[in-house]
């Protein structure tokens, strides 16, 4: 997939990935890359619309992770506090990419990229003025 769209506001983020969401199926990842403030916990929370996730989503910086039950199970990652990829590792969470059963989402992805598996749905987020994010979506498993 290569899909690079303009968002104005918030909203619009989010809706970037709603439309995502619709293409997801269980194993997939969607690696996610910006500066601070580029919108990235905005465009899962379109992921989670999309996949009929009710519970709000919210920054997983201090968790590490959080699971949430939708059309799939959304596993929502954030890399941001990792100083080493084997922490990630000491936690179990290599098993989440890519996962069994549903999909998982990683913000600040380029901070562990050897641990993103081939195949994975790499989200850029850039801010080319402050009241908008241009989004690029490219890779997923070939053949859609
Ligand atoms: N298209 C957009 N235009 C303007 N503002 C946006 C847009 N998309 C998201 N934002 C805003 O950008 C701010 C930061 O968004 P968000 O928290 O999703 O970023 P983040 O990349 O997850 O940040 P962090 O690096 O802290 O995890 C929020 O106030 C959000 O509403
Ligand atoms: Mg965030």
């Amino acid at each position: 997939m290569e899909r690079t769209v303009v968002a104005t506001g918030p909203e619009e983020t989010q809706r970037v990935g709603e439309q995502l969401a619709s293409r997801l199926v269980d194993g997939d990842v969607v690696a996610l890359v910006g500066e601070l403030g580029a919108g990235k916990t905005t465009f899962v929370q379109g992921l989670a619309r999309g996949l009929f996730i009710k519970e709000e989503v919210l920054s997983p910086s201090f968790v590490l992770a959080r699971t949430h039950e939708g059309r799939l199970t959304l596993h929502h990652m954030d890399a941001y506090r990792i100083s080493d990829p084997e922490e990630f590792t000491e936690v179990g969470l290599t098993e989440l990419l890519p996962p069994e059963r549903g999909v998982t989402a990683v913000e600040w992805a380029d901070r562990i990229p050897q641990l993103i598996p081939p195949g994975a749905l790499w989200v850029t987020l850039t801010m080319p003025t402050f009241d908008r994010r241009r989004i690029e979506i490219r890779g997923g498993r070939t053949g859609r």
